[in-house]
């Protein structure tokens, strides 16, 4: 409830009350009681039409009383016609008078006993203007706090925008910075071959190979910029997998052994290639970085069966320094790192998590310090491939 001295003083009778209302009751209490009745402003212009106005007009005798039912000169001229009044009003401040007029034959005991009924009649209606006043008080304060509330939304939802940008570039230039070491690894390994007679064509495969990556990955960043998906189709995650490993291989130091197995027979799911071909490199690198004395990065895939259906699982095990529960409770937050300054951006694993859920998949980690590290990423199996074996088996 608000208290007194906030309170805006500046109600008028037809916000708080419904004049309807109000001349119904000052009928009735005129009719009961066998009074003139009128409710007037502070100006002394009428809120409502006299009732029982034929009392009045007795009581005013050879006045030139204008009679109701309109105008202010009605309630004047009678002036000496009013002989009860009440006020109306919230919290001491006025709104109105109601003013009754005794019948010519009425005791005066009866007529004062009426404006005591006058009184408490006039409270309850003060009463009420006092409650409605309360309301549209704190529809006021709700429409005010309802306009913060949409700014701060607003505030928010900008500020979410900008920081999924920074994201997305962030993200993009981490992947762009991958390919692109891939990309001068290769390079140096074709200046080197070009004076050798061995095929220096190799390298120069490899080269195109990272940067169709990185064109697709600039096709990506156009297509979330236009609010739109990357390229959606059946993947082979084995091969996918097979790839992202001759990539490191051929990156990662020579004391990183990379190696990769098939267990069984594995399904294509369905998902964008190029955003699980990253998470796949980035998971392999990180698994790289943890192994500084050297060591085996080891890709494994099979099929597993959960309640919801047949997936894909791939597990991407490191035998490097592995991580404490504060860092392993952490990796995923965007920026997070342990690396060096300048070595890593901590998007990584932010990157490798939001594609994986971006696919109805999960990733989770396995690690202890001085031990090594697993992620294991488990993707659903595409719903036509399901039907495929299912008709074919
Ligand atoms: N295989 C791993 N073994 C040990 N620690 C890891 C492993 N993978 C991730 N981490 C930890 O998680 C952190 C965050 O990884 P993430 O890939 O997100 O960023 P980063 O590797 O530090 O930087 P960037 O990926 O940008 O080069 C790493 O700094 C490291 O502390
Ligand atoms: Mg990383």
């Amino acid at each position: 409830m608000q208290n007194q001295a906030s309170r805006p003083l500046a109600w008028r009778f037809a916000d708080l009350l419904d004049i309807n209302d109000i001349q119904q009751l000052q009928d009735a209490f005129a009719e009961a009681h066998q009074v003139a009745a009128v409710i007037i402003d502070l100006d002394g212009a009428p809120i409502t039409r006299i009732s029982q106005s034929r009392l009045l007009a007795k009581q005013a005798h050879g006045d030139t009383v204008v009679l109701p039912p309109h105008g202010a000169a009605a309630v004047d001229h009678g002036e000496r016609a009013w002989t009860g009044a009440a006020t109306i009003g919230v919290d001491g401040v006025k709104l109105a008078q109601w003013r009754v007029s005794r019948a010519p034959n009425m005791a005066p005991e009866s007529f004062d006993r009426i404006c005591g009924f006058l009184e408490q009649a006039a409270e309850l209606v003060s009463h009420q203007a006092r409650m409605q006043a309360d309301l549209n008080e704190e529809r006021a304060a709700r429409v005010i706090a309802e306009a913060d509330r949409d700014r701060l939304e607003q505030h928010i939802r900008l500020a979410g925008g900008m920081e999924a940008v920074g994201r997305l570039a962030g993200g993009v230039a981490h992947d762009f910075g991958n390919l692109l070491t891939a990309i001068i690894a290769y390079a140096e390994q074709l200046t080197l071959r070009l004076d050798d007679p061995e095929d220096p064509r190799e390298p120069a495969v490899r080269i195109l190979a990272a940067a169709d990556r990185a064109a697709d990955l600039v096709r990506r960043l156009l297509e979330v910029s236009r609010h739109r998906q990357g390229q959606i189709g059946a993947v082979d995650l084995p091969a996918l997998v097979s790839e992202t490993a001759t990539l490191l291989e051929h990156t990662l130091p020579a004391n990183v052994r990379v190696t990769h197995q098939v267990l069984g027979d594995v399904r294509s799911i369905e998902g964008d290639g190029s955003c699980l071909h990253a998470a796949l490199l980035n998971l392999g690198i990180n698994g790289g970085h943890a192994m500084t004395r050297g060591g085996d990065l080891v890709f494994t895939i099979r099929e597993r069966d959960f309640d919801d259906g047949p997936h894909v699982e791939v597990k991407v095990r490191d035998t490097g320094e592995g991580m404490d529960n504060e860092t392993r409770r952490r990796i995923f937050d965007p920026f997070f790192t342990t690396r060096a300054e300048g070595h890593g951006t901590g998007l990584g694993l932010t990157q490798a998590r939001s594609c994986i859920e971006g696919h109805g998949g999960v990733i989770e980690v396995d690690s202890e310090v001085g031990r090594g590290t697993v992620f294991t990423i488990t993707l659903p199996v595409s719903r036509s491939d399901q039907r495929s074996r299912r008709a074919a088996g």
